[in-house]
Protein backbone atom coordinates (compact mmCIF):
# COMPACT_ATOMS: atom_id res chain seq x y z
CA UNK A 1 0.00 0.00 0.00
CA UNK A 2 1.13 3.56 -0.87
CA UNK A 3 -0.32 5.04 2.75
CA UNK A 4 0.17 6.90 5.15
CA UNK A 5 -1.13 6.67 8.95
CA UNK A 6 -1.26 10.47 9.94
CA UNK A 7 -1.68 13.37 7.96
CA UNK A 8 1.11 14.07 10.07
CA UNK A 9 3.48 12.25 7.53
CA UNK A 10 2.47 14.75 5.02
CA UNK A 11 4.37 18.08 6.80
CA UNK A 12 7.26 19.08 5.04
CA UNK A 13 8.64 17.28 2.29
CA UNK A 14 7.83 19.77 -0.19
CA UNK A 15 8.97 19.74 -4.09
CA UNK A 16 11.50 22.27 -5.89
CA UNK A 17 10.82 23.64 -8.68
CA UNK A 18 12.51 25.54 -11.42
CA UNK A 19 11.78 29.07 -12.18
CA UNK A 20 11.95 30.77 -14.91
CA UNK A 21 14.67 33.56 -14.89
CA UNK A 22 15.76 36.44 -17.04
CA UNK A 23 18.41 35.71 -19.25
CA UNK A 24 17.97 31.74 -18.73
CA UNK A 25 21.30 29.64 -19.34
CA UNK A 26 23.24 32.55 -18.53
CA UNK A 27 23.13 32.80 -15.15
CA UNK A 28 22.63 30.42 -12.01
CA UNK A 29 19.15 28.78 -12.14
CA UNK A 30 16.85 29.10 -9.22
CA UNK A 31 14.99 26.43 -7.64
CA UNK A 32 11.97 27.25 -5.40
CA UNK A 33 10.62 25.34 -2.84
CA UNK A 34 6.98 25.03 -2.30
CA UNK A 35 6.02 25.11 1.20
CA UNK A 36 2.20 25.48 0.30
CA UNK A 37 2.28 21.80 -0.68
CA UNK A 38 2.45 20.99 2.85
CA UNK A 39 -0.28 19.78 4.58
CA UNK A 40 -1.46 22.56 6.21
CA UNK A 41 -0.05 24.89 3.21
CA UNK A 42 2.37 26.68 4.15
CA UNK A 43 5.61 26.53 5.89
CA UNK A 44 4.44 26.54 9.04
CA UNK A 45 3.46 23.47 9.28
CA UNK A 46 6.77 22.47 10.54
CA UNK A 47 6.97 24.29 13.03
CA UNK A 48 3.90 23.86 14.72
CA UNK A 49 4.63 20.03 14.74
CA UNK A 50 8.35 20.22 16.18
CA UNK A 51 7.23 22.63 18.68
CA UNK A 52 4.58 20.18 20.31
CA UNK A 53 6.75 17.29 19.64
CA UNK A 54 9.73 19.28 21.95
CA UNK A 55 7.14 20.22 24.15
CA UNK A 56 5.64 16.58 24.67
CA UNK A 57 8.85 15.74 25.08
CA UNK A 58 9.56 17.99 28.00
CA UNK A 59 6.54 17.67 29.28
CA UNK A 60 5.60 20.86 29.01
CA UNK A 61 2.56 19.41 26.61
CA UNK A 62 0.61 16.48 28.40
CA UNK A 63 -2.17 14.52 27.26
CA UNK A 64 -5.07 16.67 27.47
CA UNK A 65 -3.28 19.69 27.17
CA UNK A 66 -4.11 22.90 25.83
CA UNK A 67 -1.56 24.47 23.06
CA UNK A 68 -2.05 28.47 23.27
CA UNK A 69 -0.38 30.95 20.48
CA UNK A 70 -1.00 34.58 19.74
CA UNK A 71 -1.14 34.78 16.29
CA UNK A 72 -3.41 34.81 13.14
CA UNK A 73 -1.25 33.72 10.16
CA UNK A 74 0.46 30.04 8.83
CA UNK A 75 1.84 29.20 12.63
CA UNK A 76 -1.83 29.53 14.09
CA UNK A 77 -3.05 27.42 11.05
CA UNK A 78 0.19 24.87 11.79
CA UNK A 79 -0.46 24.43 15.57
CA UNK A 80 -4.27 24.25 14.75
CA UNK A 81 -3.92 21.32 12.99
CA UNK A 82 -1.54 19.30 14.39
CA UNK A 83 -3.26 19.98 17.70
CA UNK A 84 -6.44 18.51 16.03
CA UNK A 85 -4.62 15.36 14.75
CA UNK A 86 -2.74 14.71 17.82
CA UNK A 87 -5.86 15.39 20.84
CA UNK A 88 -4.73 18.66 22.18
CA UNK A 89 -7.23 21.65 22.55
CA UNK A 90 -5.63 24.40 21.16
CA UNK A 91 -6.54 28.65 21.91
CA UNK A 92 -5.11 30.91 19.50
CA UNK A 93 -5.38 35.05 20.05
CA UNK A 94 -5.59 36.86 17.29
CA UNK A 95 -6.00 40.51 16.41
CA UNK A 96 -9.10 42.14 15.53
CA UNK A 97 -7.57 43.32 12.54
CA UNK A 98 -7.05 39.95 11.01
CA UNK A 99 -9.35 38.92 8.35
CA UNK A 100 -12.58 37.14 8.59
CA UNK A 101 -11.42 34.14 6.74
CA UNK A 102 -8.38 33.38 8.72
CA UNK A 103 -10.72 33.42 11.77
CA UNK A 104 -12.87 31.29 10.24
CA UNK A 105 -9.75 28.96 8.74
CA UNK A 106 -8.50 28.43 12.40
CA UNK A 107 -12.31 27.70 13.91
CA UNK A 108 -12.67 25.02 11.33
CA UNK A 109 -9.80 23.33 12.79
CA UNK A 110 -11.64 23.39 16.15
CA UNK A 111 -9.44 25.74 17.53
CA UNK A 112 -10.69 28.38 20.06
CA UNK A 113 -10.34 32.03 18.67
CA UNK A 114 -10.09 34.74 21.04
CA UNK A 115 -9.74 38.13 18.97
CA UNK A 116 -7.67 40.59 20.95
CA UNK A 117 -7.26 44.14 20.13
CA UNK A 118 -4.18 44.64 17.50
CA UNK A 119 -1.64 47.60 17.26
CA UNK A 120 -0.66 47.92 20.46
CA UNK A 121 2.83 48.18 21.60
CA UNK A 122 4.40 45.14 22.58
CA UNK A 123 4.62 46.28 26.45
CA UNK A 124 1.04 46.78 26.59
CA UNK A 125 -0.51 44.04 29.30
CA UNK A 126 -3.44 43.63 26.59
CA UNK A 127 -0.94 43.10 24.01
CA UNK A 128 -1.97 39.53 22.00
CA UNK A 129 1.73 37.86 23.35
CA UNK A 130 0.61 39.58 26.50
CA UNK A 131 -2.51 38.02 26.59
CA UNK A 132 -1.73 34.46 24.82
CA UNK A 133 0.88 34.59 27.82
CA UNK A 134 -1.83 34.75 30.69
CA UNK A 135 -3.96 32.39 29.05
CA UNK A 136 -1.30 29.85 29.27
CA UNK A 137 -0.58 29.99 32.77
CA UNK A 138 -4.16 30.47 33.58
CA UNK A 139 -5.18 27.45 31.80
CA UNK A 140 -4.62 24.11 33.30
CA UNK A 141 -2.33 22.34 30.89
CA UNK A 142 -1.79 25.15 29.05
CA UNK A 143 1.22 25.56 27.01
CA UNK A 144 2.48 28.68 25.04
CA UNK A 145 4.07 27.45 22.13
CA UNK A 146 6.04 31.05 21.50
CA UNK A 147 7.28 30.58 18.27
CA UNK A 148 9.04 33.49 17.97
CA UNK A 149 11.45 32.47 20.90
CA UNK A 150 11.09 28.89 20.93
CA UNK A 151 14.45 26.69 19.82
CA UNK A 152 11.79 24.30 18.20
CA UNK A 153 10.98 26.86 15.40
CA UNK A 154 14.70 26.81 14.07
CA UNK A 155 15.30 23.22 14.83
CA UNK A 156 12.64 22.23 12.73
CA UNK A 157 14.30 23.38 9.72
CA UNK A 158 17.86 22.41 10.46
CA UNK A 159 16.57 19.05 11.25
CA UNK A 160 13.77 18.88 8.13
CA UNK A 161 14.13 22.01 5.88
CA UNK A 162 17.80 21.98 4.90
CA UNK A 163 18.46 18.72 4.93
CA UNK A 164 15.54 18.39 2.38
CA UNK A 165 17.36 20.89 0.25
CA UNK A 166 20.84 19.25 0.20
CA UNK A 167 19.22 15.64 -0.80
CA UNK A 168 17.15 17.38 -3.29
CA UNK A 169 20.11 19.37 -4.73
CA UNK A 170 22.62 16.63 -4.51
CA UNK A 171 24.50 18.57 -2.52
CA UNK A 172 25.06 21.28 -5.55
CA UNK A 173 23.10 24.49 -3.92
CA UNK A 174 25.22 27.39 -3.63
CA UNK A 175 22.84 30.04 -2.22
CA UNK A 176 19.59 29.81 0.25
CA UNK A 177 17.25 33.13 -0.15
CA UNK A 178 14.35 33.79 2.71
CA UNK A 179 12.35 35.77 4.16
CA UNK A 180 12.81 36.61 7.60
CA UNK A 181 9.65 36.85 10.19
CA UNK A 182 10.81 34.63 13.49
CA UNK A 183 13.69 34.14 12.05
CA UNK A 184 13.17 30.47 12.66
CA UNK A 185 14.07 28.98 8.40
CA UNK A 186 16.65 31.11 7.78
CA UNK A 187 18.10 30.45 10.54
CA UNK A 188 17.55 26.77 11.33
CA UNK A 189 17.50 25.53 7.36
CA UNK A 190 20.89 28.53 6.80
CA UNK A 191 22.96 26.91 9.59
CA UNK A 192 22.28 23.33 8.68
CA UNK A 193 23.45 24.03 4.26
CA UNK A 194 26.37 25.68 6.04
CA UNK A 195 27.10 22.45 8.31
CA UNK A 196 26.76 20.11 5.19
CA UNK A 197 28.85 22.68 2.88
CA UNK A 198 31.75 23.49 4.62
CA UNK A 199 30.54 26.99 5.11
CA UNK A 200 30.16 27.10 0.93
CA UNK A 201 26.65 28.33 1.18
CA UNK A 202 26.02 31.99 1.07
CA UNK A 203 22.34 32.65 3.15
CA UNK A 204 20.40 35.88 1.73
CA UNK A 205 17.80 37.12 3.80
CA UNK A 206 14.95 38.60 1.61
CA UNK A 207 13.34 41.89 3.57
CA UNK A 208 10.47 44.09 3.48
CA UNK A 209 12.01 47.52 2.27
CA UNK A 210 11.09 49.25 5.95
CA UNK A 211 11.63 46.33 8.01
CA UNK A 212 13.95 46.87 10.57
CA UNK A 213 16.14 43.43 9.28
CA UNK A 214 17.49 44.98 6.19
CA UNK A 215 18.33 48.67 7.87
CA UNK A 216 14.26 50.06 7.05
CA UNK A 217 12.77 52.51 10.01
CA UNK A 218 10.08 49.64 11.00
CA UNK A 219 7.19 51.72 9.43
CA UNK A 220 3.94 49.64 8.09
CA UNK A 221 4.23 47.83 4.84
CA UNK A 222 2.10 45.61 2.73
CA UNK A 223 3.47 42.19 2.22
CA UNK A 224 2.77 40.36 5.52
CA UNK A 225 4.64 37.79 8.25
CA UNK A 226 7.98 39.17 6.75
CA UNK A 227 10.31 41.39 7.84
CA UNK A 228 10.19 43.45 11.08
CA UNK A 229 7.50 45.85 11.92
CA UNK A 230 8.72 48.34 14.58
CA UNK A 231 5.28 49.59 16.51
CA UNK A 232 5.45 53.41 16.99
CA UNK A 233 5.39 53.40 20.56
CA UNK A 234 7.80 50.52 21.21
CA UNK A 235 10.70 51.20 24.10
CA UNK A 236 13.01 48.81 23.35
CA UNK A 237 12.79 46.83 19.88
CA UNK A 238 13.31 43.47 21.08
CA UNK A 239 14.45 40.58 17.88
CA UNK A 240 13.07 37.40 18.55
CA UNK A 241 15.12 34.62 19.48
CA UNK A 242 14.27 32.44 16.74
CA UNK A 243 16.31 34.93 14.10
CA UNK A 244 20.29 33.72 14.30
CA UNK A 245 21.80 36.60 12.72
CA UNK A 246 24.73 34.92 12.50
CA UNK A 247 23.63 32.29 9.84
CA UNK A 248 22.87 35.65 7.96
CA UNK A 249 25.76 36.68 5.32
CA UNK A 250 23.27 39.61 3.52
CA UNK A 251 19.81 40.89 3.86
CA UNK A 252 18.44 42.50 0.54
CA UNK A 253 15.61 44.95 0.86
CA UNK A 254 12.74 44.23 -1.43
CA UNK A 255 10.16 47.18 -2.03
CA UNK A 256 6.63 45.95 -1.77
CA UNK A 257 5.95 47.12 -5.45
CA UNK A 258 8.33 44.52 -6.62
CA UNK A 259 7.09 42.05 -4.31
CA UNK A 260 3.48 42.26 -5.43
CA UNK A 261 4.64 42.20 -9.21
CA UNK A 262 6.70 39.50 -8.56
CA UNK A 263 3.25 37.11 -7.41
CA UNK A 264 1.09 38.45 -10.17
CA UNK A 265 3.75 37.50 -12.33
CA UNK A 266 4.83 33.86 -11.01
CA UNK A 267 1.22 33.14 -11.04
CA UNK A 268 0.31 34.18 -14.52
CA UNK A 269 3.59 33.37 -16.32
CA UNK A 270 4.83 30.12 -14.13
CA UNK A 271 1.41 29.02 -12.71
CA UNK A 272 2.73 29.38 -9.18
CA UNK A 273 0.27 31.22 -6.92
CA UNK A 274 1.84 32.18 -3.80
CA UNK A 275 1.97 34.86 -0.76
CA UNK A 276 3.34 38.55 -0.46
CA UNK A 277 6.38 37.30 1.00
CA UNK A 278 7.27 34.35 -1.49
CA UNK A 279 7.47 37.52 -4.15
CA UNK A 280 9.94 39.33 -2.00
CA UNK A 281 11.86 36.12 -2.18
CA UNK A 282 11.85 35.15 -5.53
CA UNK A 283 12.72 38.76 -5.81
CA UNK A 284 15.78 38.79 -4.07
CA UNK A 285 16.69 35.57 -5.70
CA UNK A 286 16.58 36.49 -8.84
CA UNK A 287 18.74 39.77 -8.34
CA UNK A 288 21.21 37.08 -6.40
CA UNK A 289 21.27 34.46 -9.22
CA UNK A 290 21.83 37.44 -11.91
CA UNK A 291 25.15 37.90 -10.56
CA UNK A 292 26.19 34.00 -10.71
CA UNK A 293 27.01 31.42 -13.14
CA UNK A 294 25.30 28.77 -14.42
CA UNK A 295 27.33 26.74 -11.91
CA UNK A 296 25.73 27.66 -8.97
CA UNK A 297 22.49 26.93 -7.77
CA UNK A 298 19.93 29.35 -5.74
CA UNK A 299 16.94 28.04 -3.61
CA UNK A 300 14.47 30.26 -2.54
CA UNK A 301 11.74 29.65 -0.17
CA UNK A 302 7.62 30.13 -1.13
CA UNK A 303 6.15 30.00 2.25
CA UNK A 304 2.82 30.02 1.40
CA UNK A 305 -0.37 29.81 -1.22
CA UNK A 306 -1.39 32.56 -2.77
CA UNK A 307 -5.15 32.11 -2.20
CA UNK A 308 -5.33 33.57 1.11
CA UNK A 309 -4.72 36.81 -0.51
CA UNK A 310 -6.53 36.70 -3.13
CA UNK A 311 -9.06 39.71 -2.18
CA UNK A 312 -5.40 41.72 -1.64
CA UNK A 313 -2.56 41.05 -3.73
CA UNK A 314 -4.35 39.44 -6.54
CA UNK A 315 -7.36 42.43 -6.78
CA UNK A 316 -6.11 44.98 -9.01
CA UNK A 317 -8.81 47.80 -7.58
CA UNK A 318 -6.85 47.00 -4.22
CA UNK A 319 -3.54 47.05 -5.83
CA UNK A 320 -4.52 50.14 -7.96
CA UNK A 321 -6.06 52.27 -4.75
CA UNK A 322 -3.05 51.52 -2.76
CA UNK A 323 -0.79 52.99 -5.63
CA UNK A 324 0.95 49.98 -6.41
CA UNK A 325 -0.62 49.90 -10.43
CA UNK A 326 0.15 52.81 -12.80
CA UNK A 327 -3.11 52.26 -14.42
CA UNK A 328 -3.96 53.71 -17.68
CA UNK A 329 -1.21 55.61 -18.64
CA UNK A 330 -3.33 57.61 -22.01
CA UNK A 331 -5.70 59.26 -19.19
CA UNK A 332 -5.04 61.76 -17.08
CA UNK A 333 -4.54 60.03 -13.89
CA UNK A 334 -4.37 61.35 -9.97
CA UNK A 335 -0.49 61.51 -9.69
CA UNK A 336 -0.16 63.66 -12.73
CA UNK A 337 -2.17 66.03 -10.51
CA UNK A 338 0.97 66.37 -8.22
CA UNK A 339 3.77 69.01 -9.36
CA UNK A 340 7.01 66.88 -9.53
CA UNK A 341 8.27 69.23 -6.40
CA UNK A 342 5.43 68.57 -4.34
CA UNK A 343 6.00 64.94 -4.45
CA UNK A 344 9.65 65.67 -3.20
CA UNK A 345 8.36 67.32 -0.51
CA UNK A 346 7.60 66.21 2.86
CA UNK A 347 3.73 66.68 2.54
CA UNK A 348 1.98 68.68 5.41
CA UNK A 349 1.25 66.55 8.60
CA UNK A 350 0.65 66.72 12.15
CA UNK A 351 1.38 64.25 15.10
CA UNK A 352 -1.47 62.89 17.12
CA UNK A 353 0.52 63.59 20.14
CA UNK A 354 0.92 67.52 19.37
CA UNK A 355 -1.29 69.87 21.43
CA UNK A 356 -4.36 71.50 20.24
CA UNK A 357 -2.40 74.48 20.45
CA UNK A 358 0.59 72.86 18.83
CA UNK A 359 -1.60 72.32 15.88
CA UNK A 360 -3.24 75.57 15.75
CA UNK A 361 0.06 77.40 15.87
CA UNK A 362 1.07 75.08 12.75
CA UNK A 363 -2.14 75.62 10.84
CA UNK A 364 -2.39 79.39 10.82
CA UNK A 365 2.04 78.91 10.00
CA UNK A 366 1.03 77.22 7.07
CA UNK A 367 -1.57 78.97 6.42
CA UNK A 368 -3.90 75.83 6.02
CA UNK A 369 -7.62 76.35 5.16
CA UNK A 370 -8.82 72.83 4.66
CA UNK A 371 -8.51 69.86 6.37
CA UNK A 372 -4.69 68.67 7.30
CA UNK A 373 -4.02 64.66 7.97
CA UNK A 374 -3.04 63.36 11.01
CA UNK A 375 -0.91 60.86 11.69
CA UNK A 376 -0.31 58.51 14.29
CA UNK A 377 3.30 58.69 16.28
CA UNK A 378 5.43 57.19 13.51
CA UNK A 379 9.04 56.47 14.68
CA UNK A 380 11.06 58.97 12.78
CA UNK A 381 9.92 61.82 11.58
CA UNK A 382 8.39 62.10 8.13
CA UNK A 383 10.45 63.97 5.44
CA UNK A 384 11.92 63.09 1.79
CA UNK A 385 11.87 58.90 1.91
CA UNK A 386 9.84 58.71 5.22
CA UNK A 387 6.45 59.36 3.67
CA UNK A 388 3.75 58.62 5.75
CA UNK A 389 1.94 54.83 5.29
CA UNK A 390 -1.95 54.55 4.50
CA UNK A 391 -2.02 52.92 7.81
CA UNK A 392 -0.58 55.97 9.37
CA UNK A 393 -3.57 58.82 8.37
CA UNK A 394 -5.46 58.64 11.13
CA UNK A 395 -7.50 61.54 11.03
CA UNK A 396 -7.66 65.23 10.27
CA UNK A 397 -7.82 68.35 11.66
CA UNK A 398 -8.82 71.92 10.25
CA UNK A 399 -8.44 75.32 11.83
CA UNK A 400 -12.25 75.93 11.74
CA UNK A 401 -13.14 72.81 13.71
CA UNK A 402 -10.46 73.38 16.31
CA UNK A 403 -11.51 76.84 17.22
CA UNK A 404 -14.86 76.26 16.96
CA UNK A 405 -13.99 73.21 20.08
CA UNK A 406 -12.01 75.76 21.89
CA UNK A 407 -14.58 78.31 21.99
CA UNK A 408 -17.53 75.67 22.78
CA UNK A 409 -15.18 74.90 25.60
CA UNK A 410 -14.87 70.93 24.20
CA UNK A 411 -11.40 71.08 23.89
CA UNK A 412 -8.16 73.10 25.63
CA UNK A 413 -5.05 74.22 24.05
CA UNK A 414 -2.89 71.28 26.03
CA UNK A 415 -4.95 68.50 24.47
CA UNK A 416 -3.76 65.88 22.76
CA UNK A 417 -4.84 66.72 19.03
CA UNK A 418 -5.53 63.49 18.35
CA UNK A 419 -8.36 63.40 20.96
CA UNK A 420 -10.36 65.62 18.21
CA UNK A 421 -10.13 64.10 15.25
CA UNK A 422 -12.38 64.51 12.46
CA UNK A 423 -12.43 61.45 9.71
CA UNK A 424 -9.03 60.63 7.67
CA UNK A 425 -9.08 61.91 4.14
CA UNK A 426 -10.11 60.09 1.32
CA UNK A 427 -7.17 57.80 0.04
CA UNK A 428 -6.52 57.21 -3.82
CA UNK A 429 -3.95 55.26 -6.08
CA UNK A 430 -1.60 57.50 -7.91
CA UNK A 431 -2.48 55.24 -10.96
CA UNK A 432 -6.48 56.18 -11.12
CA UNK A 433 -8.15 57.98 -13.77
CA UNK A 434 -8.22 61.35 -12.42
CA UNK A 435 -12.01 61.95 -14.07
CA UNK A 436 -13.35 58.94 -11.96
CA UNK A 437 -11.55 60.32 -8.60
CA UNK A 438 -13.04 63.82 -9.13
CA UNK A 439 -16.62 62.27 -10.16
CA UNK A 440 -16.17 60.19 -6.77
CA UNK A 441 -15.20 63.16 -4.51
CA UNK A 442 -18.12 65.22 -5.94
CA UNK A 443 -20.38 62.27 -5.18
CA UNK A 444 -19.14 61.50 -1.86
CA UNK A 445 -19.05 65.06 -1.06
CA UNK A 446 -15.49 65.14 -0.36
CA UNK A 447 -12.37 67.65 -1.00
CA UNK A 448 -8.62 67.48 0.11
CA UNK A 449 -7.92 63.45 -1.07
CA UNK A 450 -4.37 61.64 -0.10
CA UNK A 451 -2.66 59.99 -2.72
CA UNK A 452 -1.18 57.14 -1.97
CA UNK A 453 1.71 55.72 -4.37
CA UNK A 454 3.34 52.14 -3.44
CA UNK A 455 0.50 52.21 -0.12
CA UNK A 456 2.76 55.56 1.07
CA UNK A 457 1.15 59.36 0.99
CA UNK A 458 3.02 61.44 -1.40
CA UNK A 459 0.54 64.17 -1.67
CA UNK A 460 -2.73 66.08 -1.26
CA UNK A 461 -4.84 66.91 -4.27
CA UNK A 462 -8.81 68.26 -4.10
CA UNK A 463 -11.45 68.80 -6.71
CA UNK A 464 -9.35 72.10 -8.14
CA UNK A 465 -5.62 70.28 -9.08
CA UNK A 466 -8.01 67.38 -10.46
CA UNK A 467 -9.58 70.27 -12.55
CA UNK A 468 -6.97 71.69 -13.68
CA UNK A 469 -5.63 68.44 -14.55
CA UNK A 470 -8.50 67.46 -17.01
CA UNK A 471 -9.04 70.60 -18.43
CA UNK A 472 -5.03 70.76 -19.17
C1 LIG B 1 3.86 33.75 4.66
C2 LIG B 1 5.10 33.79 5.48
N1 LIG B 1 6.23 34.20 4.93
C3 LIG B 1 7.38 34.27 5.62
C4 LIG B 1 7.44 33.94 6.94
C5 LIG B 1 8.73 34.05 7.68
O1 LIG B 1 9.23 32.84 8.15
P1 LIG B 1 10.00 32.74 9.52
O2 LIG B 1 9.03 33.08 10.61
O3 LIG B 1 10.45 31.32 9.63
O4 LIG B 1 11.13 33.68 9.50
C6 LIG B 1 6.27 33.53 7.55
C7 LIG B 1 6.26 33.29 8.96
O5 LIG B 1 5.44 33.79 9.71
C8 LIG B 1 5.08 33.44 6.81
O6 LIG B 1 3.92 33.03 7.38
Amino acid sequence: MDTHESLLELIGNTPLVRLRTPGDGRHAPVYAKLEYLSAGGSVKDRIGLRMIEEAEKSGALKPGGTVVEATSGNTGVGLAMVAAAKGYRAILVISDKASAEKVAALRAYGAEVLVGRGGLPAEHPEHLFNVAARIAEETPGGWLAGQYDNPANPDAHYAGTGPEIWRQTDGRVTHLVSCVGTGGTISGTGRYLKEASGGAVRVIGADPEASVYGGGDGRPYFVEAAGHFRHPETVEDIWPKSFHQDVVDEILSIGDRESLLTIRRLAREEGLLVGGSAGTAVAAALRVAADLSPDDLVVVMLPDSGKQYLSKYFDDEWLLRLGFLDGDASLPRVGDALPAELRERPMPYLHHHSTVGQALDALRARRTDGAEPVLSAGPCPVGPGRQPAASELVGTVSLEQLEAALSEGRATPGDPVGDHLAAPLPQFGSGQGAEAVLAELAERGLGTAAVLHDGYAVGLVGPAELRALLDG
